[in-house]
Formats: C-alpha cells, structure tokens, sequence
C-alpha cells in the first residue's frame, strides 16, 4: 500500500527513542550558546487506524541541548493520556481527521496529542495541540513529560500561546469545532497562575490557529476556515473555506473581556502563523503568512504544497488597525511563499525588524528548502539556501545572552535528507548569513521536519 506523503522521506517517522551524546561538529559551537533547540512532531506510536493525516500522529519531540561548546541530541514522545491509553491498549484507538469524526468513540472523537507547538514558559517547555487540547508541561533537557499544565483551565488550549518577554505572561486561546462557546481566550501569570479566562460567542465555528500580543493587546483571528457549510447540511463533516465570509481581527484588551474586542474586517483569507504585533500610537499592527484562499473551487494546477484539499500558498502581509477610527490597511510586503515564520521573541511585543521565514518548495508535502531573512524596516531580505535535497523545518532565532541588537544571536535550523538517510543541525551568525555556517552537527538519524521549534536558553 502506497504511504501517505506525511509518511515518507524527509517526514519518515522514528521508531525508537534515544539519546547521543557528544556528536561530530564541523566548526564551533559558540560557547555561550546554552540551551535546548527542541523540535515537536507527529509520529504514531501504532499504525493508523483509517486514513492517516499528518497532523494525527502522536507528540514527540526531538532536541539539540548546547552545553559548553557541546551538542547532545534527545527525542522523546509526549506522554499524553491518549500515548498511554494507546501504549497499554497495543493498538491505536482512535481514527484520523481523514475518517468521519467518531463521536461514539468512549475516549472522544479526536486524539488529544500536543503533537503541534512548544512555547518555552517558567524554565520548561508547554507542548499544545493544534486543535486545542490540554498542554502538556516537558521537563528541559531530560525531555521528561511531567502531565498536563496545573493551569485549572476552564476548558483546553490551543497551539501558539504567546509569552510576553517583559512580563513573562503567557496569552493563550481555545476553541471548539463541536460545541460552544466556538472560542476561548486567557492569560496565565508569571506565577503560572490562571489569571483572567474568558468565552468568546463567535457568530460561527472556525478553525483558528494562532493569536499575536502587543503590550496592551491582543489580537484574536477568526477567519473563515472551519466546516464545509454544504457538506454540513448534508450531514458530512468536511473542511472547508468560505471565501465570502470577510477575514475578522478582534483587538481585545489584555484582560478585557468579550464586550471590549474592538473587530475589524479585511479580505477573506486565512493565516496559519503570525510574526509579529505592535502598537503605534491608538494604532495596532499585525505581520503575518496570509492565504488568500486556501480551498479554492477549482484547485492549483501547478505543484504547491498541501495539507489534502488545503493548499499552502501565503505571503508575507501587513495589516494596520486604527483603534480610533476603526479603518483597517492591508499591505502585502513580498509574494515568495514562506510559511512558519519566526522572529527574535525578545522583541514579540515591539516593532520587530527581522523575521526568518522558510521557503516552501515546490513539492506537495510541506518542506523548505532555505529561508528568507526578511528586513521589515527597509524592506530588504536576504535569502540562505540549503544544498539540494537538503530540507528543513522551522528554523528559531536564539539571542546571543546580553545581547547588543535584534538579530545578534544564531538561526538554529535541522535539515534532512531522505536520500542520504541524515539530518544535520546548522548553526548559523545571523547577522552573517553569507558566511559559512558556525557550526555543523550531525545527528545521528533521520529526523522528520515535524511543526513548530523552539529555543530554550538554559543557564545564566
Ligand atoms: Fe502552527
């Protein structure tokens, strides 16, 4: 039987979990680089019951710990009630979001498998689900799964919470494609307390998939990605996208409530990730990777990337909205398609110059074959290419300690190679991408590209 494409080459799945310490580097790793780059994915533990899809797979994190000039790689699997129902069970119990939604399943109708985001909190890292479930809290650099969050949530939460660098208040957002309310929107102290929770009625069920934070704000998107509307009435679940549902920003105060979100409307599109947020004055900015359709009725001809019937075509948008006069200003700033965009996270809450956006191949299953380093204030950007074949995931940016300006510090990117069966990690100066590299290291197997990264500074 054919795999799925999520199944193959530089997706393959790892069936161990192992640690190397000391690996081969070529160049240097610089000293005071100490922390953990650590990487999340979808990888099952049992073969697929039903159709697989590759955002089902169960959580498992690979991961670089930096110490003293040294590189030590760690993968370890998300220890998620789902993991351990399915461990003792021996088999896979749930089917995948290709099958129709199980909702006689006794262990409900999806795998909750934080397989999505990492978001370094408190000294460990919170593992999330991309369709909102309970964070799990990882132990750093043992990788140990130490149980869900002790947040007291009042319901779950989705991938991409945002943390404050100032305040180290950590934003978050849930939502539901089943029941309502549809949204959900909070704020976890520094303490890592629960600290403001609320319910947000939209007027429909939607999928969204992250939030942006300014000091003052944050902004919430509903956009009009969610069930086909037809195929509901026809009693089927299905994604779709409805083109003339205008795309909605909700600006909402910190800890407002749901009678504060100021909303504005813009073209119907839909974002996977955002960049970046700030404030100007009573104005509010938002960068971010803008899908102008990502279900279109008659779909591309030429090869671009694909999650089934969604096609993954963004570009790099700006939109402004003035808090005074409710006026909202679409900008695009490039046409080259990047997607899991990340930036400095010192600087989320600012007016943040860099962003370093991967470029999507040209294939059908989601892969980058180098980044763009993009310059927000002068509009420049300045591409680094991987080697052929070499592909990769989402790269980070980890700050140099103390350090001078934005992007002082390196760009940590993992890249593999199927036919080779290798994966190496790149350290690289980023302000010297023209240079070679500062560090080279190999890993001693094929990891897949897998979602979203993460940098975790340890030590002082
Ligand atoms: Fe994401």
């Amino acid at each position: 039987m054919a795999r799925h494409p999520y199944q193959n080459a530089e997706h393959c799945w790892v069936d161990k979990e192992l640690e190397s310490r000391n690996l081969g580097v070529r160049g240097t790793i610089p000293q005071d680089l100490e922390g953990v780059f650590a990487r999340n994915s979808a990888n099952p533990q049992h073969s697929p019951k039903g159709r697989y899809h590759w955002f089902d797979g169960d959580g498992m994190i690979h991961s670089l710990h930096f110490e003293s000039g040294r590189a030590h790689y760690r993968n370890r699997y998300i220890r998620t009630k789902a993991f351990e129902l399915e461990k003792d069970a021996g088999e896979a119990l749930w089917t995948g979001i290709m099958e129709p939604v199980d909702l006689r399943n006794p262990h409900g109708p999806v795998k909750d498998t934080a397989n999505t985001d990492l978001t370094h909190h408190r000294g460990r890292l919170i593992a999330t689900w991309w369709l909102s479930g309970a964070p799990y809290e990882i132990e750093i650099p043992s990788l140990k799964t130490l149980g869900p969050c002790d947040f007291s949530l009042p319901r779950t939460m989705a991938a991409h919470p945002k943390v404050d660098p100032n305040t180290n208040e950590l934003m978050f957002f849930d939502y539901s494609l089943f029941k309502k309310p549809y949204y959900g929107y909070g704020v976890i102290n520094a303490k890592g307390e629960l600290s403001h929770s609320i319910s947000i009625d939209l007027p429909r069920a939607h999928i969204p998939h992250d939030i942006a934070i300014t000091p003052n704000y944050t902004i919430i998107l509903d956009l009009p990605l969610g069930w086909d509307r037809k195929a509901l009435a026809a009693g089927k679940r299905r994604i779709g996208f409805d083109k003339s549902i205008p795309a909605r920003f909700g600006i909402i105060p910190r800890r407002g409530q749901s009678a504060d979100i100021q909303w504005f409307e813009a073209n119907s599109c839909y974002i996977y990730h955002t960049i970046s947020a700030y404030e100007d004055g009573r104005k509010v900015s938002l960068v971010a990777c803008r899908i102008d359709d990502p279900v279109p009725e008659n779909p591309s001809k030429k090869v671009v990337a694909r999650l089934d019937n969604i096609e993954l075509v963004p570009e790099l948008y700006r939109w402004t909205f003035d808090l005074e006069t409710g006026a909202v200003t679409e900008e695009k700033i490039d046409d080259r398609q990047t997607e899991f965009p990340r930036s400095n996270d010192n600087y989320l809450t600012r007016k943040s110059r860099y962003s370093y956006n991967p470029l999507i191949a040209p294939k059908e299953d989601l892969s980058f074959t180098g980044f763009l380093k993009y310059d927000l204030k002068t509009g420049l950007s300045e591409s680094y290419d991987y080697p052929e074949n070499w592909y990769s995931g989402e790269v980070v940016f980890a700050p140099r300690p103390k350090q001078q300006s934005e992007d002082d510090g390196w760009v940590i990117t993992v890249l593999s190679n199927a036919d080779e069966g290798q994966s190496r990690a790149l350290i690289l100066d980023a302000q010297n991408l023209d240079q070679e590299p500062v560090a080279t290291i190999d890993l001693p197997l094929q990891i897949p590209l897998g979602f979203h990264a993460e940098w975790a500074p340890l030590g002082s």
